[in-house]
């Protein structure tokens, strides 16, 4: 079928809405027609990186309704509305054990652009356009997807806020809520106040956290974070020491610390952040090859751990709905950190969210 698409055309380069192609759903695959898609700092990394061959078709914080089910789905039918997180496979160790962040297929199912047996489920003009990302690629009208990546959304909810539910946002509070645990009265430094970083905010305020320090450049994220339970926040900018800034806070350091801006010297910064015990975890994509911070013979001497993340440690069948319910019951204010653009103006949004006029990029589907 005919739909419109965001493509990629070289690194670095905006987005382009052209016209492709889309495949029919094969027996294990379900046409959604989107509504609404979230815009994920890691999109970016991809696109601007050239991580997925160009052409390509990226997002993966879709939501909206299934249209057309293969013939072995059972878990929704026509008319659902449902929205997406990542894809994996249900059957390894890690899938088995609530835990597919970590599925043994992780790469292969939501990284390299196309299906596991090589196909690309979208052309444009008889040329292959990569696809598949995060088993979804929704920066379109319609995208391809799976049972393991739809999660469905009751009545009311609005699907521009759960959209953004299947990645950045179950990454923080889920980081927090999951991975870190952070037990009620921790304490807990972030780094970065983007969509990841005061997710993990709003993730920490429902631990009952006691400290939470959030150290971002932008004053109104600053401001945002404040008002969604931070109880220090810090600019770098003015506070370029890190480490006797959070210090100055909580001298003994604190328990949890948090990255979500993958800049090496704040990692490295952090560990010196740590209390005794402490426990860093880390979202933030590093430039590749840069090492694990820290110094060894101190985390051994002060028991300190680092643990890489990814998505919150979620199981979305699980944490997905968990999380609605935060929203419905006020924990979760969403609607203070998304703001939403038409998906025509995907390149606009970026550039907005860039200088830091608004968190969450949300795009809009006309309606059909
Ligand atoms: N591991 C995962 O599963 C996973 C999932 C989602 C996103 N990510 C990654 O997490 C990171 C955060 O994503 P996001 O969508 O929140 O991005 P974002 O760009 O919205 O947030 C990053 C924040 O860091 C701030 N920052 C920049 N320089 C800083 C400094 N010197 N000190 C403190 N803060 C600084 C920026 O102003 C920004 O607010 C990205 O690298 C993204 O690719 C990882
Ligand atoms: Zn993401
Ligand atoms: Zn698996």
């Amino acid at each position: 079928m005919k739909i419109q698409a965001a493509i990629t055309t070289a690194p670095g380069k905006p987005f382009e809405i052209q016209d492709v192609e889309l495949d029919a759903p094969r027996e294990d695959e379900i046409l959604v027609r989107i509504v609404a898609v979230g815009v994920c700092h890691t999109d970016l990394v991809f696109k601007d990186a050239g991580l997925i061959p160009s052409p390509a078709v990226l997002g993966h914080e879709g939501a909206g309704i299934v249209e057309k089910v293969g013939s072995k789905v059972r878990k929704v039918v026509p008319g659902d509305r449902v929205t997406l997180s990542f894809r994996s496979c249900g059957a390894c160790p890690r899938c088995k054990s609530h835990d597919p962040a970590y599925c043994h297929t992780m790469p292969q199912l939501n990284y390299i652009g196309m299906r596991v047996d090589g196909s690309k489920a979208i052309a444009q003009n008889g040329q292959a356009v990569s696809s598949n990302f995060f088993g979804q690629s929704s920066f379109a009208t319609h995208a391809l997807t799976y049972e393991r990546n739809v999660v469905k959304v009751p009545a009311g909810l609005p699907l521009e806020l759960m959209a953004p539910l299947g990645c950045g946002i179950q990454t923080g509070a889920g980081s927090i809520m999951r991975s870190l645990a952070c037990p009620a009265g921790s304490s807990l430094l972030i780094t970065g106040g983007g969509a990841v970083g005061l997710s993990a905010v709003m993730g920490a305020k429902i631990q009952r956290c006691e400290t939470i320090i959030v150290v971002e450049p932008h004053e109104g994220r600053r401001k945002l974070a404040q008002d969604l339970g931070a109880t220090d926040v810090i600019d770098p900018n003015a506070a370029p020491d890190l480490v006797s800034a959070v210090r100055t806070i909580k001298a003994m350091g604190v328990d949890f610390a948090f990255d979500t801006t993958g800049i090496p010297e704040i990692q490295q910064a952090v560990m010196k952040c740590l209390a005794p015990k402490g426990v860093f975890g880390i979202v933030g994509i590093t430039p590749p090859g840069t090492p694990l911070p820290g110094d060894v013979n101190q985390a051994m001497t002060f028991g300190h751990s680092v643990k890489g993340i990814i998505e919150g440690d979620s199981d979305p069948d699980e944490f997905l709905p968990e999380l609605m319910n935060h929203y419905r019951a006020g924990n979760l204010p969403l609607e203070r950190m998304v703001k939403t653009f038409p998906f025509t103006q995907i390149n606009e949004a970026i550039a907005a969210q860039h200088h830091g006029d608004c968190v969450k990029v949300v795009l809009v589907m006309d309606k059909p």
